[in-house]
C-alpha cells in the first residue's frame, strides 16, 4: 500500500441525524494527523462525476448540530456497475485521493468493499444509518436521534388515542429491521411491535388481539415496522374487518424520522467513529468499518458489518410483552 497523503469522504444513501458531526470528525482528525481530506458531494455519483472540494477545518465549522448532510447523498445506480466503479476510481486517482471513508449503510459500505476489493484500494465505512442494522457496533449515526422522534411523535398520538378510545397502527422506518420499531414501542409504553425479527411464525396480530388487551385499556397504540406489504395500513384494514367495532386509525410517520438535529449520543458516536477511522489508515488498517461495542472503538471488517445480521436481544421482546399488560 502506497503512502496515503490525501484522504475523501463522502456520505452515501439516506441521510442520517449526526452525519455532519462525523464528516467534521474525520475532517478535523485527517487535518490533524497531517491528511489533505478532499469532500466528494452527492454520494457515489458524485465521486463518479468529480464532484470533489478539498476542506478545510472552517469548511466543517457550524454543523455538529445540523441534521441531514452537507455533501449531499444519494443512492447511486450506476455504481452498482463495473462500469460506474471504474469512473469513480479514475476521480479518485485524478484527485490523488489515496484512501476513502465512506459514511453510510448496508448498501454503501458494500459498494465500498466491491471497489476496494476490484482496485486493491483502501476504504473505511462508518456506520451512517437510521436503522441501526450493521453488525459488529451498538449503534448507527442517526438512530439514537430518530428514536427519540418516534418516542416524542408517539406520545403526541396517544393523547388522541387516549381521548378517542381509539387504535392506532404507527407505521416507522427500519428497512427490513425492527431496532427502531422495538425500542420506540419501549420507549413510548406502547401495547405491541409488529417487527419482522419476530420467528415465532405466529400472526402477529391474532396473538395481540387475542391477547384482550383492550380488555383492560380502551386505547393501544401499536407500532409496525414498515413493510412493503404488511405495513400499518395492512393490519389496521385486518382489524376493521376481523374485529368490527374497533376504531381504528393509521398514523404513517415517514421521512420526519431522518430529519432534524442530532442527539448528544449520535454526536459523540460520530465523532469517535470519525476519530477512529483516521486512526484505522494511520495504523494501515483498511477495508473495515469503524463501531462502537461496550463504549470501545471497534475495528469490523466490511464482510462481516454487511453480510452477517444483527441480532435483536430477546430480552428487548420480553420487556415489552411483560409491560404491555
Ligand atoms: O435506510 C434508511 C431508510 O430511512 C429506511 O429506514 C427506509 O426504508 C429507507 O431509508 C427509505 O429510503 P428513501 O428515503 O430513499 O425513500
Amino acid at each position: 500500500m502506497g503512502k496515503i497523503r490525501c484522504i475523501g469522504v463522502l456520505t452515501s444513501g439516506g441521510d442520517a441525524p449526526g452525519m455532519n458531526a462525523a464528516i467534521r470528525s474525520v475532517t478535523r482528525a485527517g487535518i490533524c494527523n497531517g491528511y489533505k481530506v478532499k469532500g466528494i458531494y452527492r454520494g457515489y455519483d458524485g465521486l463518479i462525476k468529480g464532484e470533489v472540494k478539498t476542506f478545510t477545518t472552517e469548511d466543517v465549522s457550524n454543523i455538529i448540530q445540523t441534521g441531514g448532510t452537507i455533501l449531499r447523498t444519494a443512492r447511486s445506480k450506476e455504481f452498482e456497475t463495473p462500469a460506474g466503479r471504474k469512473k469513480a476510481f479514475d476521480t479518485l486517482q485524478r484527485e490523488a485521493i489515496d484512501a476513502l471513508i465512506v459514511i453510510g449503510g448496508n448498501g454503501s459500505l458494500t459498494g465500498a468493499m466491491t471497489l476496494a476489493e476490484e482496485y486493491d484500494y483502501p476504504c473505511i465505512g462508518l456506520p451512517g444509518t437510521i436503522d441501526n442494522d450493521l453488525y459488529g457496533t451498538d449503534s448507527t449515526i442517526g438512530y439514537d436521534t430518530t428514536l427519540n422522534t418516534i418516542t416524542q411523535c408517539v406520545d403526541k398520538i396517544r393523547d388522541t388515542a387516549t381521548s378517542h378510545e381509539r387504535i392506532f397502527f404507527i407505521e416507522v422506518m427500519g428497512r427490513d429491521a425492527g431496532f427502531l420499531a422495538q425500542n420506540s414501542a419501549i420507549a413510548a409504553g406502547a401495547e405491541v411491535a409488529i417487527i419482522p425479527e419476530d420467528t415465532t411464525g405466529s400472526d402477529q396480530l391474532i396473538k395481540f388481539m387475542e391477547r384482550g388487551i383492550r380488555k383492560s385499556k380502551k386505547s393501544c397504540i401499536v407500532i409496525v415496522s414498515e413493510s412493503p406489504a404488511c405495513g400499518a395500513i395492512y393490519y389496521a384494514d385486518r382489524v376493521r374487518k376481523e374485529y368490527p367495532g374497533f376504531d381504528v386509525r393509521v398514523s404513517i410517520l415517514g421521512h420526519l424520522q431522518r430529519g432534524g438535529s442530532p442527539s448528544a449520543r449520535d454526536r459523540i458516536l460520530a465523532s469517535q467513529v470519525g476519530v477512529g477511522a483516521v486512526q484505522a489508515l494511520v495504523q494501515g488498517q483498511r477495508n473495515v468499518m469503524v463501531g462502537v461495542r461496550n463504549n470501545e472503538v471497534v475495528y469490523v471488517p466490511f464482510i462481516d458489518a454487511i453480510g452477517k445480521r444483527k441480532m435483536m436481544d430477546k430480552n428487548l421482546i420480553r420487556v415489552l410483552d411483560e409491560l404491555s399488560i
